[in-house]
């Protein structure tokens, strides 16, 4: 039997998720860390967290299999996108790697636009500058810092530090690349007019590969430390949302999957390069071979709900809390809910955007509060889903859901409802570090390909249709279109009270 590892680096932990070559898991080991925010809108971690983490999960999860490190033939990585990491030419870290969740770079997101122009940075990258991604943070460095961007002579994204340490490589996939702000996303590698006009060294930034390709072996330093064989190969793998993507199976136009925790993705994969003309949708390529992907993303999905709960209702057990919202009419008898409580990214890329309850009256509870909030992020979603077909993604068969939000029928009978589409779930949850130990086991040739993978391995089991609610649902959600245009000058100016 051969095996394989998926190594999935998040802000949090790290997991390694040890499968089989048939897809099944035998074992999963993760190590936990933090990060820092020094300053307000910082986020900031030492790239070392990263890899003691690897050394630690990986050599727990050979370890407790009691699998030979010989039988392992492929390790796939995926992890956190958009975060800096700067080393210089010996490859020594330079500074804390910014974050995919700092938001220390409004000013340079200007400056990007302004150097390219909106719709030619919009046409090359498939993205408008946002102060999540790399490239406003590479301009920070140089602008902010230019003592340590003058000692820099390498850009890495986060797990491909990871890569480093374990191959002694420097590479990247090309989902990972998209997320950069950097890529040419049709011809999914690096622009040189991007990288012209941001003043960037083209050699600073790594080789690309497609998500199955080998980018280089294990070191004997790092198979000293990890318990891998010297010279395993280690596969690109992918960003965590195109590798989670893989792990539920939204790999092929068509199935779109829908991650419903603290944050909302929506993700599509696609045949053909397609740009939302204004990048309100994220526009990567996939880490599927030859295949790109349109994604929204929103900030307080799920974990709109959970501030409610802890707000308005500690002491309620959640099950019971949306228990009770199942026997309110769609709509909340007149409430709706804005869940913009971190800001917002799609479709309003707004770090001032808030949160609203609108339409409340005396004959409102708590049941008509919480249905008021599933419903709003519900809409919310849909506005991904909006954009992409506005985009031209003409068919949308079936959303394939993950994350806590997804374990509750009523929200699961809710987004059938409102997204006028069957939602379905799947068995395989072990999500971004799953998909990277698809995809290197794919590159190992244990599969043809990862729609082959995906399709022989992720089985559909659960499935909820649109019901009797669409129509109410089809009136309410222009109500809700309205709301953010709406208040958008109120949520500026509250933004100078605090
Ligand atoms: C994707 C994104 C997050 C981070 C952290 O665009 O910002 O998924 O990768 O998980």
């Amino acid at each position: 039997m051969q095996y394989f590892i998926g190594i999935d680096s998040s802000t949090t932990a790290t997991k390694a998720l040890l499968m089989d070559e048939t897809g099944q898991v035998i074992g999963v080991a993760s190590s936990e860390y933090g990060y820092e925010t020094p300053k307000p809108l910082w986020s900031q971690q030492e790239p070392d967290l990263w890899w003691q983490a690897t050394i630690q999960s990986v050599s727990q999860v050979i370890k407790e299999s009691g699998v030979a490190a010989d039988d392992i033939k492929g390790v796939g990585l995926t992890g956190q996108m958009h975060g800096l990491v700067l080393l210089d030419k010996e490859g020594k870290v330079l500074r804390p790697a910014i974050l995919w969740n700092d938001q220390r770079t409004q000013a340079q997101c200007d400056d990007i636009r302004s150097r390219l122009g909106k719709e030619k940075l919009v046409a090359i990258t498939g993205n408008d500058a946002l102060t999540g991604f790399t490239a406003p943070k590479i301009l920070w460095v140089q602008q902010e810092e230019p003592d340590i961007y003058a000692q820099g002579a390498q850009i890495l994204l986060p797990k491909d530090y990871v890569r480093f340490k374990l191959t002694g490589k420097y590479a990247t996939d090309r989902a990972g690349g998209a997320g950069t702000g950097l890529f040419d996303v049709t011809a999914r590698t690096w622009s040189p007019e991007v990288l012209e006009a941001l003043g960037i060294d083209p050699s600073w930034l790594p080789e690309t590969f497609e998500g199955t390709a080998v980018t280089g072996t294990i070191s004997p330093q790092a198979a000293a430390l990890t318990g891998l064989a010297v010279g395993t190969p280690v596969m690109a793998g992918g960003g965590d949302q195109a590798a989670g993507a893989v792990g539920t199976g939204a790999v092929v136009e068509g199935v779109v999957s829908l991650s419903l925790g603290t944050s909302g993705v929506v993700f599509a994969a696609t045949d053909n390069p397609v740009i939302e003309k204004n990048g309100r949708l994220h526009a990567f390529c996939h880490s599927v071979p030859g295949k790109w992907h349109l994604m929204g993303v929103m900030l307080s999905a799920a974990g709109s709900l959970r501030w409610f709960r802890d707000t308005f209702a500690p002491d309620e057990d959640f099950g019971d809390l949306v228990a009770a919202a199942a026997d309110i009419p769609p709509g909340s008898d007149g409430l709706l809910f804005l869940p913009y409580l971190t800001g917002e990214r799609t479709p309003h890329p707004d770090p001032l955007a808030r949160g609203a309850f609108v339409g409340l009256t005396v004959r409102h509870s708590l049941p008509h509060m919480t249905r008021a909030v599933i419903e709003g992020v519900s809409f919310g979603l849909r506005d991904s889903f909006e954009l992409m077909k506005a985009s031209g993604l003409a068919t949308i068969n079936q959303v394939r859901i993950s994350g806590g939000g997804g374990k509750s029928p009523l929200w699961r009978q809710i987004l059938a409802d409102v997204f006028n589409a069957e939602i379905v779930t799947v068995n395989a949850t072990e999500g971004a570090a799953y998909g990277a130990a698809l995809l290197a086991a794919t590159g190992a040739g244990a599969f043809n390909s990862v729609e082959e993978a995906c399709a022989s391995i992720i089985q559909i089991t659960g499935s909820t249709a649109p019901g009797e609610n669409v129509a109410a649902y089809e009136k309410i959600y222009p109500l809700y279109r309205d709301l953010y245009p709406a208040l958008k000058s109120t949520f500026d100016a509250i933004a100078e009270i605090g």
